[in-house]
């Protein structure tokens, strides 16, 4: 019930509790709305940094070097390459693909690389997502490996991530992981890939501090 409320309805909570002759009586209540409010307004970023990047565009995404540089430039940490591909980065990188091609770290599906991440407890400052971006493409490029929409996958991959960590996507989406996720969406570069097809976008989303977190800050 709680995660659900919007910002509008924290602040109705707190004015009803204010006009309340025994507000005294719930101070503790409102110290706390209060805190969640201030929670609210400090994930309601400015708007993301936008750059514009000229690049081919090929079957191995970062086969095109700009694209590599700037996913490279925005890693950080330990960084999971969850639909690595071909391309090895230079940053600290476990590579998972579902096929065997390019020798991945984990050849596996991302799903279930996810479980046994989950049951090894590892974590990652970094999350790269640049999965088949749909099923055509998947078909003509992947051996026809497509998974759908990638909801259930979204919400899974994120308990991967450390605190403040990102997520690097690629694709027709500019939000892949959203705010109702918990990540902010702080950078996003605009590729033009010169009229061979319609542009498409690298965004980074940051997790943000969770509310027991910040309250205890
Ligand atoms: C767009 S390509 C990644 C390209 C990579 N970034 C590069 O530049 O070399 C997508 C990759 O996802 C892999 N893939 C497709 N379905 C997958 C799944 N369910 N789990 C993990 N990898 C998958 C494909 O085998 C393919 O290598």
């Amino acid at each position: 019930m709680l995660e659900s409320m919007t910002k509008e309805d924290i602040q109705t909570v707190i004015q009803e509790i204010e006009k309340r002759e025994d507000a005294w009586l719930h101070k503790q209540v409102l110290v706390f709305y209060k805190a969640w409010l201030q929670y609210y307004e400090a994930s309601e970023r400015k708007d993301p940094e936008i750059s514009y990047i000229s690049a081919s565009c090929y079957k191995w995404t970062f086969s095109a070097y700009k694209i590599k540089k700037f996913v490279e430039n925005n890693c950080k940490g330990e960084v999971l390459n969850l639909f690595a591909g071909k391309n090895r980065l230079r940053v600290k990188e476990s590579r998972v693909d579902v096929s065997n091609e390019f020798y991945p770290d984990y050849c596996m599906s991302a799903n279930d690389f996810i479980k046994l991440a989950r049951t090894k407890n590892l974590r990652y400052d970094t999350i790269i997502w640049d999965p088949p971006w749909n099923e055509r493409k998947a078909k003509e490029f992947y051996d026809g490996k497509y998974i759908g929409k990638f909801t259930k996958l979204k919400d899974r991959v994120i308990s991967l991530l450390n605190d403040y960590g990102i997520i690097i996507s690629l694709g027709y989406e500019i939000t892949n992981f959203g705010k109702w996720r918990g990540m902010d969406l702080v950078r996003v570069a605009v590729v033009n890939p010169k009229g061979e097809i319609r542009p498409y976008f690298i965004s980074i989303e940051k997790k943000r501090q969770t509310l027991e977190k910040f309250i205890m800050s």
